[in-house]
């Protein structure tokens, strides 16, 4: 949550700034702001979206070759533009801007003494107050020995961003569980809380580690732990360029991310057979400790976690492992069961996400080996994990997630075909045999994708429906679960998801004349009782738009108000891929229909890095 950038050493460094916090928007949108460094410190700041600030910039033009910019998810004091970043010291020497939370602020507020009056209600403005004392006490200033001073004080989960005109050509960059990535390239120095803000800059980035504080000046960076030795980042270069980051002709990101999906889960699957066996060599696995593997957690959050309610099913079915899947931000706080036998799936499109990442930690203090199942690469899950299997979905943007979800998906079916072999479990010829069919995803997706018009007919249909119930059972029901929060997140309609077969053991109380059920019923050993299913909540008085597959259809029909048809899922495992988009596409069509706004909807952000 929060997206932060820093740029020194470039005459336009507003418009750079700018630039990058309209692709770090999608980190939240309460609020944007400016400072613009040098001899003095200029700010600006506006509550709501970053076309405020832009607006106000406008009024009040402001150039600087050195500037941080942040564009904020409140989570201390409300989203007004007092409480927006930046924050400044009382002489207005030192501003900051901040993703996380500062924990300890009362204690540190406090500490200042009665006298020091504070302009806002956030956690963040303290650690201005701070560094300006540390950097009045200096003899010679130095804006990174007063942030180390300051940052080992602070508890909590952060990334920080200074500037201070007693330091003038300098950022100073802090690191605590929220990603911050630094970059040099052409005399300018830069820092973000996501690669995509500088991807029209360059592609080789370093991302700081816990506990690491940089120096960033025009003439590079340097890295230091908090006692101020000389530490290394993870540095990499990002495979993918601009282009994936723009809408590219489609209104919104979301619709251009649902159109991906063909290529991305194509991405997904490159590569994967080598000699008739599958590899995925990103997993650093031994094949022992595959072997004595007892058990499975799958952790994530959201649209992560419904992904990995599939790999369940992929794991048990293939490599006959029991499998649990887990909201993460209940399993960090429980005392589960885990050995060194116990592999542990992380699931996060972003490898940012807070809940996820603590969830995996508590397993590895148990000894527990951990993969992580992530889309961006160099993210935290990625390099703490003992194994990493990366997604290919390239840069995801809109909040809603669509293509991470179905190459999650894909990603998650390697996986159980992967210990499946591992274990001995499935002959190679059985596996390819499968991999060879799965490659025939990406065709099917596109012709999923042509059901658009009839969607859209659907969506303009149902759009004020006040209640939608989403059924399913098997491979449905984590579909079911994700259109449900599809549909809640960006159309603000109520929605539920519920195993079909426990819709007679209370939900289908709420069944009445006109509500709408959307039911997942695509070719599979579960079809017949779906259509069952289907018959009780029809009898009630629902409208039905099921979800089928070709070949089975003809039954559905009888059966429901309006029927979507996919083609045949190359295997049963594999539909979840296919039965999402039309929900994708019912919500993106519902949500333009009632004027929401798609690629932004309100409370929510897409990376959320605060508990
Ligand atoms: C919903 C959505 C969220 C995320 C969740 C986890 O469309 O995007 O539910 O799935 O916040 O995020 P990651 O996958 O980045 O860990």
């Amino acid at each position: 949550m929060c997206g932060i950038i820093g740029i020194t050493g470039r005459d336009d460094a507003v418009d750079g700034i700018v630039a990058g916090l309209q692709r770090l928007e999608y980190r939240g949108y309460d609020s944007a702001g400016i400072v613009v460094g040098g001899q003095e410190l200029a700010y600006l700041k506006r509550a709501g979206k970053l076309s405020n600030l832009t607006a106000a910039l406008e009024d009040e033009p402001t150039a600087g070759r050195i500037g941080i910019g942040h564009t904020r998810w409140a989570t201390h004091g409300a989203p007004n533009d007092v409480n927006a970043h930046p924050h400044l010291d009382p002489s207005g020497r030192v501003a900051v801007v901040h993703n996380g939370i500062i924990e300890n602020y009362q204690a540190l507020r406090a500490s200042l003494g009665d006298d020091v009056t504070f302009a806002s209600e956030t956690d963040t403005e303290v650690a201005a107050h701070l560094v300006a004392r540390e950097l009045a006490a200096q003899t010679t200033p130095d804006l990174l020995a007063a942030v180390r001073t300051v940052v080992a004080q602070l508890e909590g989960a952060f990334s920080l961003c200074f500037v201070a005109v007693d330091d003038p050509d300098t950022i100073v960059v802090a690191k605590h569980e929220a990603p911050l990535i630094v970059a040099h390239a052409d005399g300018v120095g830069y820092c973000a809380s996501d690669v995509a803000a500088l991807i029209a800059h360059t592609r080789d980035v370093a991302a700081l580690l816990d506990g690491q504080i940089a120096r960033i000046t025009p003439e590079g960076y340097e890295v230091v732990d908090v006692d101020g030795n000389a530490v290394e980042p993870h540095r990499y270069s990002v495979d993918w360029d601009l282009d994936a980051a723009e809408k590219q002709g489609y209104d919104h990101f979301m619709l251009k991310e649902i159109h991906e999906q063909p290529q991305a889960v194509a991405d997904t699957l490159r590569d994967r057979l080598a000699d008739g066996r599958l590899h995925l060599d990103e997993l650093r696995s031994d094949e022992g400790e595959i072997a004595r593997i007892d058990k499975v957690f799958i952790l994530a959050c959201g649209t992560s976690l419904h992904s990995g309610m599939v790999t369940k099913l992929a794991i048990e079915h293939w490599a006959g492992i029991p499998v649990e899947v887990e909201v993460a931000s209940e399993f960090r706080y429980r005392d589960p069961i885990l050995s060194e036998h116990t592999l542990v799936i992380a699931i996060s499109q972003s490898g940012e996400t807070s809940d996820t990442i603590a969830a995996a930690n508590h397993a590895r203090d148990q000894r527990a080996p951990v993969i992580a199942l992530v889309n961006v690469v160099g993210s935290t899950l990625a390099r703490e994990a003992d194994g990493v299997l990366y997604t290919h979905a390239g840069p995801e943007v809109a909040v809603a997630s669509t293509k991470a979800f179905t190459t999650q998906i894909v990603g998650g079916l390697l996986l159980g075909l992967y210990l499946a072999q591992q274990r001995g479990r499935m002959y190679s010829s059985e596996i390819g045999d499968i991999l060879q069919r799965l490659q025939r995803i990406p065709a099917a997706l596109e012709q999923v994708l042509e059901l658009d018009p009839q969607v859209a007919n659907l969506a303009e249909r149902y759009q004020d429906a006040p209640y939608t119930m989403f059924i399913g059972r098997h491979t449905g029901l984590p579909i079911a679960y994700e259109g449900a929060l599809k549909l809640k997140e960006i159309s603000y309609l109520h929605a539920e998801a519920f195993p079909a077969g426990e819709m007679k053991h209370g939900p289908i109380a709420l069944i009445e004349e006109g509500s709408l059920v959307v039911a997942l019923a695509p070719a599979g050993h579960v079809f017949g009782k779906m259509v069952s299913n289907i018959q009780e909540v029809r009898a009630r008085g629902a409208a039905v738009l099921a979800i089928g597959t070709e070949g089975s259809v003809s039954d559905l029909k009888a059966h429901a108000d309006h029927v979507l048809t996919l083609p045949e899922a190359p295997h049963e495992l594999a539909g979840p891929v296919l039965s999402v988009v039309p929900l994708q596409l019912f919500s993106y069509h519902v949500a333009t229909a009632r004027g929401e706004d798609v690629d932004q909807p309100r409370n929510l952000a897409k990376t959320v890095t605060v508990e």
